[in-house]
């Protein structure tokens, strides 16, 4: 054993090994004392440290946590596009962890917001997989690059609450490979999350934690991973099989480590499996012993909520400004209206639940900046009916403003790990105090706080403006401050469609399954890729988000850069008065495809600041990823040959400019067989030179000849070979035949 390292699993006994597989107690890893290696805790995350302050340490006290800066969880944060504030989020997460010894702080979370309903749509990222794996890798490489650990979690297909610890998300493997899997696997061979958690879920049938398939091929044999894999808390229901599929660490311990040592020495396990998964846990104490022995850091508190406090002005979206609403004048008489003004809802509930280091709501920051508005709150945060007196002080209080700000948004008990919502809409109450306001003011600026998704045009009619401010973490209130004065313009653009009813979402008949399962039957068609390929109206696209500023994109150029490669630029300006960022977003739209193919789907994006008037050039390299689609029949990814347009815009329904390659593809082609039928003969290309030989000989009248009429070819085109004898009797045998023996002659 050097200095700097913890011994290797061959100096361990069978016990000491299989004791490394579970964990000290809820919160911790499990020492090996007599070897000197430590039991680090571990805790949640994602977005802050939550570190249980209970007296006994294996306790789960989800709301007694030391406190840590509360960052704006996913929800706001994805809305940021902004990839290097997600990083300093990440460092400022590591150096919270270090201070209080922590060795891995349990997130980010990538999961796919499958459906709006979704309980923890508030912590996860996005609809989109190219998103959330391009954001989220800035929390793993930034905690990581202060050698703290993360836990990308959850492995996989972790979309709903409905039923989560028993569900089998029957998915197919394209649907997999291209929605559910990109983010784990961006990350993974991008920044190499030192441990990652799987699902409580089935994936197919077999539960995450024993799933071979997922924990061992896909992600150590072909992505590559090098870390540890750990339960999600209760998700290991077999030592044996979880250990022999890949599971390196059971959370909470469930004492059975005995477990392991009995099929250890009957063979249900491998020596060498064992000594894999116990070594893996040494590796990672050895990764985080550095960061761990530091003594009495103390993380700067002030420093920590600026980057909070700038983490929220970009995690907002605009979503309407009529009459240019927002921002508001200096000099404008304002009432603000709604409980969450002075009771922000800053994070979601469950496991993530922060308690902040200092906590300003928007009223706070009115009165720090000295800002005189009158308040009334208008109505409770709870799931009480309305309240007469709330609702007439709060109309009265409109009365004369130049502008109202009303905040509204869904209660806590609302949204919340654990359970799936039941609805999109905002709570009654609130919508019917917006009518009576707007009644008797017009200009009301409606602010949101929610953590996933609500319908807005049910009462948009009464707003001329709405920001979706989600939930903006401890520092929301002065970032708000900061957007509605007009200190700096919105910049967040939506991860997540908003549609007008939570019926035209393509999961819907499928949400949240029954008796045990759930069928992704809408395959890869989610969220936008759905909306856009079958033109159904939507009330905010996906990647929407107004300014104070305007911009234009132009010049948008393509250019082949391999056979399954490209590159594309174009030009943003900043066609306004005021500095603020744009962001650019690359789609790949696929021509005529052998599969249903979303009409376009997000390969890039760039965040580009620019000061009124100021142009910028932006260029993207398109790999051949960005081209691929999962083909069942190759188990493998797969271009084809043939045109793409790369559309460049502002969100997935605003694209200013597109340019079109032609790809020689990968070139990838099965080998034909008497079940191949004459499209695919006549699309490859020995194929196609056996059906030419067969013409000749046909017309020199040695062969029959294959009739080849607008009907017949339709026909045929569908039909294997060996089925000709249908349509053209013994001939279609001989011809059959002929084909097979010349196919086989060119491929000897
Ligand atoms: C959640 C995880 C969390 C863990 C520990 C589980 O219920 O699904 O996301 O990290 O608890 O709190």
């Amino acid at each position: 054993m050097s200095e700097n390292t913890y011994p290797s699993v061959n100096d361990l006994t069978l016990e000491e090994k299989a004791s490394l597989t579970s964990g000290g107690d809820a919160w911790h890893l499990q020492g090996v004392e007599a070897k000197g290696i430590p039991g680090y805790m571990i805790t949640d995350g994602p977005h802050g440290l939550r570190k249980s302050n209970s007296a006994t340490t294996g306790e789960v006290d989800l709301n007694n946590s030391v406190p840590a800066t509360c960052f704006p969880p996913a929800a706001g944060l994805s809305s940021s596009w902004n990839p290097e504030l997600i990083h300093q989020v990440g460092e400022a997460m590591a150096e919270e962890c270090i201070q209080e010894k922590v060795a891995v702080i349990l997130g980010p979370g990538v999961n796919i917001k499958r459906n709006p309903l979704g309980g923890r749509c508030f912590e996860y990222w996005s609809e989109d997989p190219y998103l959330a794996g391009h954001e989220a890798v800035g929390i793993v490489a930034g905690v990581q690059s202060k050698g703290v650990g993360t836990s990308l979690k959850h492995f996989a297909a972790n979309s709903q609450e409905t039923d989560r610890l028993r569900i089998s998300a029957n998915i197919s493997q394209r649907a997999l490979r291209e929605i559910y899997f990109p983010a784990f696997e961006h990350i993974v061979k991008e920044a190499q999350p030192w441990t990652i958690m799987c699902a409580y879920n089935c994936i197919n049938g077999v539960h995450a934690a024993q799933n071979r398939w997922l924990l061992t091929d896909v992600l150590r044999d072909e992505w590559g991973f090098q870390g540890i894999v750990m339960s999600d808390w209760g998700a290991d229901h077999d030592r044996v099989a979880s250990l022999n599929a890949g599971l390196n660490l059971e959370m909470p311990p469930s004492y059975t480590d005995d477990q392991i040592v009995y099929a250890a020495r009957d063979g249900r396990i491998q020596p060498a499996q064992l000594d894999r998964m116990a070594q893996g846990m040494i590796d990672l104490v050895n990764k985080t012993r550095a960061a761990m022995s530091v003594e009495n850091y103390r993380f700067d508190i002030e420093a920590h909520d600026e980057v909070a406090h700038q983490a929220a002005v970009e995690s907002m979206v605009l979503l309407k400004n009529d009459d240019a609403i927002l921002p508001v004048a200096g000099d404008a008489k304002v009432t603000v209206i709604g409980e969450f003004a002075r009771t922000p809802r800053y994070q979601g509930g469950g496991s993530s639940h922060i308690t902040p280091t200092k906590m300003t709501s928007f009223l706070d920051a009115l009165t720090e900046r000295g800002v005189d508005a009158k308040f009334a709150p208008g109505f409770t945060l709870d799931l009480e009916p309305a309240d007469p007196t709330l609702e007439t002080e709060a109309v009265e209080a409109a009365k004369g403003a130049d502008v109202v700000l009303m905040f509204l948004g869904l209660p806590e008990a609302a949204e919340s790990e654990g359970f799936d919502r039941e609805t999109l809409d905002m709570p009654a109450k609130q919508i019917a105090l917006l009518e009576a306001v707007a009644a008797e003011n017009k200009n009301v600026v409606v602010i949101l706080s929610n953590g996933s998704v609500v319908t807005v045009a049910p009462w948009a009619k009464n707003a001329k403006g709405i920001l979706e401010s989600w939930l903006l973490g401890q520092s929301g209130g002065p970032a708000l401050a900061d957007v509605l004065f007009g200190k700096v313009s919105p910049s967040g653009k939506l991860a997540q469609t908003i549609p007008f009813d939570i019926n035209d979402d393509p999961s819907t008949i499928n949400w949240p399954g029954e008796e045990g399962h759930v069928d992704y039957g809408e395959g890869v068609f989610v969220g936008y890729r759905y909306y856009d390929t079958y033109n159904k109206a939507v009330d905010y696209p996906f990647g929407f988000g107004l300014s104070y500023a305007t911009f234009e994109v132009s010049d948008v150029k393509a250019v082949k850069t391999g056979a399954c490669t490209a590159t594309v630029s174009a030009v943003v300006k900043n066609t306004s008065n005021v500095d603020a960022a744009e962001t650019v977003q690359v789609y790949v739209a696929p021509g005529k495809a052998d599969v249903a193919r979303p009409k376009h789907e997000l390969k890039g994006f760039k965040k580009v600041f620019l000061k009124a008037g100021e142009s910028a050039e932006v260029s993207f390299d398109l790999d051949d990823r960005a081209f691929a689609y999962w083909s069942e029949k190759f188990n493998d990814w797969h271009v084809e040959s043939g045109e793409y347009a790369i559309e460049v815009g502002t969100s997935s329904r605003d694209i200013a400019g597109s340019a079109v390659v032609e790809l020689d593809g990968d070139g990838k082609a099965q080998p034909l067989t008497e079940w191949s039928n004459f499209m695919e003969w006549r699309k490859d290309p020995l194929g196609s030179k056996v059906l030419e030989k067969l013409r000749a000989e046909g017309e020199a009248g040695r062969m029959p000849i294959v009739p080849d009429n607008d009907m017949t070819r339709l026909f045929l085109d569908s039909m294997p070979i060996n089925s000709m004898s249908v349509l053209m009797g013994a001939d279609g045998k001989q011809i059959f035949e002929y084909m097979l023996a010349e196919y086989a002659e060119l491929t000897k």
